[in-house]
């Protein structure tokens, strides 16, 4: 079908990125986008749409096998997105090899292996919490860096075997990836990095391994029938770290922040008239924490919603659009309404590259929302909630930071 509309030209900003999904809505729930660097690609905004395309084993999500212009050396080096489509892990792989790099992560993180974790989940809570009330009362303080970073990258470090005086650094190559605003150059000298950060811990993990994830990487590496290169284990590494700390930071960020500007739920929320449970569904669907998703590609011409989208272009999963459809939630789709009977959203993704860390998120989510609030009930936010900036970025969908007071005293912790 032909494109009748001018592509949507992407805010690499991120200054809205609802604004942003409604614009591209109104081309349609699925239709052509430009990217940063004049490259042109296609956004799925529409939830049914997402979940027949998330559901079609005909899009891959490898570059070099299937997408057009890079295979021909159209995409260079100055493209503001390289970083996604060089990344060498389960995220940039299809069919079999997909298959066999998610399942040697995978296995970490079912419900049963997660939830031997919840002790230790707890005390890193706890012992966040506890830094949180030495604070002067009345002090500002910045939620994202105090609570919400540090909580699950201590969580996915420790995991990892990341000492603590090489988390900073290994972690910022994540961080520097989502960012959309970095130049060509920037973005090079951060692929370039982290690079060279993962593999002098994986050469150090070598010499002396733990009893740690990045450890079993290694032992897998050696077994029959993994065929992990080394090329495929520091970029698994990277998409762990990575993943096991943004989502969650901004799911947290994006969390406090709704329920803060909402007075009214929190105190329903209080009260044990309405749940955490519903509250966090609801903040995953109207505040999906990753918002355009890089890359997939068709293998073939693939019709989607009426739309046809040629073999080997580019397509990005818009989340944080499809979580506020209004042919799925209705006219109050992009409103906060947690007593909602459909909270349906495919925040975690759908199909064969769904999240492997739900079961983690979850975990951690239910267990740091509620300790938080309960330790400091007089929390709220240190600037109007209109004034909270957004993460400077199309991709993942957060705050820049979030300032709050922790007002009044801590209730002492059980
Ligand atoms: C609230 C928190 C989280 C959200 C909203 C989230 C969201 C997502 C989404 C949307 C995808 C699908 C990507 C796609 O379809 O292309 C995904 C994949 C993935 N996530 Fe998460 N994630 C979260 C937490 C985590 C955590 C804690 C971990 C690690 C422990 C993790 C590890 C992964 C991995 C490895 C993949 C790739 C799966 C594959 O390609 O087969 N995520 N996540």
């Amino acid at each position: 079908m032909e494109q009748l509309t001018c592509p949507h030209i992407i805010d690499r900003t991120g200054s809205d990125v609802h604004a942003e999904a409604a614009q591209i809505r109104a081309n349609g729930p699925v239709s052509q986008i430009e990217l940063p660097g004049g490259v042109l690609a296609w956004s799925i905004v529409g939830y049914e749409e997402a979940v027949q395309a998330l559901a079609d084993a005909r899009f891959s999500k490898d570059p070099r096998q299937h997408w057009t212009a890079f295979r021909d050396g159209r995409i260079g080096q100055d493209f503001p997105l390289i970083g996604w489509a060089l990344m060498d892990n389960m995220t940039t792989a299809y069919g079999a090899d997909h298959s066999r790099l998610r399942r040697l992560t995978a296995k970490a993180f079912t419900t049963r292996r997660v939830e031997a974790m919840r002790p230790r989940v707890r005390a890193i809570i706890d012992g966040l919490l506890e830094e949180l009330a030495a604070v002067e009362p009345g002090e500002v303080i910045d939620f994202k860096a105090r609570y919400a970073h540090p909580f699950p990258s201590r969580v996915i470090c420790e995991l990892f075997g990341v000492p603590e005086e090489r988390r900073a650094a290994m972690l910022r190559g994540g961080e520097l990836n989502v960012d959309t605003t970095l130049t060509p150059e920037e973005v090079a000298a951060n692929i370039e990095q982290w690079h060279t950060l993962m593999h002098q811990f994986v050469a150090d993990k070598r010499r002396e391994p733990g009893d740690d994830l990045t450890s079993d990487l290694l032992a897998a590496q050696e077994e029959d029938g993994s065929r992990l290169t080394d090329s495929e284990l520091v970029g698994t590494l990277f998409l762990l770290l990575a993943t096991g700390t943004e989502p969650v930071m901004n799911q947290l960020t994006n969390s406090v922040h709704v329920l803060l500007s909402h007075p009214e739920e929190l105190a329903r929320l209080r009260s044990g008239e309405i749940t955490w449970s519903q509250v966090i569904e609801e903040t995953l669907r109207m505040e999906a924490p990753v918002a355009h998703l890089p890359f997939r590609f068709p293998i073939e011409d693939v019709e989607v919603g009426g739309v046809v989208i040629p073999k080997g272009d580019p397509v990005l999963i818009g989340f944080a659009g499809i979580g506020r459809d209004p042919v799925k939630h209705g006219p109050t789709a992009s409103e906060f309404d947690p007593t909602r009977s459909d909270k349906s959203h495919l925040s975690f993704g759908y199909g064969i590259y769904r999240c492997i860390g739900m079961p983690l998120a979850m975990l951690e989510l239910e267990l740091a929302l509620p300790a938080l609030f309960e330790r400091f009930p007089g929390l709220e936010l240190a600037v109007k909630s209109e004034e909270v900036e957004p993460q400077g970025t199309f991709i993942m969908n957060g705050r820049k930071e979030l300032p709050v007071r922790l007002a009044g005293a801590a209730v002492q912790a059980a």
